[in-house]
């Protein structure tokens, strides 16, 4: 059992602070990278609906999502070069001076996702996956987000 609840667990704490904090968001940078966030957080939701049995599994569907990830996580470092904030950015200053880390955990992310995007048959992979990811997600959110 612990196999299947831990990485839906760490996943759940990856949304738990999601309040659509962008409401109200005029900074068009700003703007742009908490997009990019919420939509990383949608592919995550697919394969998470799917470990959690909520959706029936379905390996291509989960590799476009991987694939997704990927994609926005190989995007995150250009999104997030100009240093710019707004009253409802989550985004800790920390990141512009410790941008070559920020950017190894975009990268690291984006890797653990591409790897999936060419591997994932299986459920089973499916659910070790979505913990790598969730891990990934959570390993710069809790240096760099409010
Ligand atoms: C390299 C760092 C990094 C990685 C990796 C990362 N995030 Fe984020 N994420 C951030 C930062 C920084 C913010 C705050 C942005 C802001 O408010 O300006 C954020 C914000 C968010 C938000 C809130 C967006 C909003 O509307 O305000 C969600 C949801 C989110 N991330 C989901 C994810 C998920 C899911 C993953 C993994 C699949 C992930 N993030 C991976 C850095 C990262």
């Amino acid at each position: 059992m612990t196999r299947i609840i831990l990485p839906v667990t760490i996943v759940s704490l990856c949304f738990a602070t999601l309040a659509v904090a962008h409401t109200g968001v005029k900074n068009p940078t700003v703007l742009a990278r908490m997009e990019a966030m919420k939509e990383t957080q949608e592919s995550t939701k697919v394969l998470g609906a799917m470990a959690k049995g909520e959706r029936s599994f379905d390996a291509d569907t989960a590799r476009a999502a991987a694939a997704e990830i990927a994609r926005l996580a190989g995007q995150t470092p250009a999104l997030f070069e100009v240093q710019e904030t707004d009253p409802n950015s989550e985004a800790l200053p920390v990141i512009w001076d410790r941008f070559d880390d920020f950017t190894e955990k975009s990268l690291a992310l984006e890797a653990v996702a591409d790897a999936l995007a060419a591997s994932i048959e299986t459920e089973e992979q499916l659910r070790a996956g979505l913990g790598r990811i969730g891990a990934a997600c959570k390993a710069c959110h809790e240096v760099y987000r409010k």
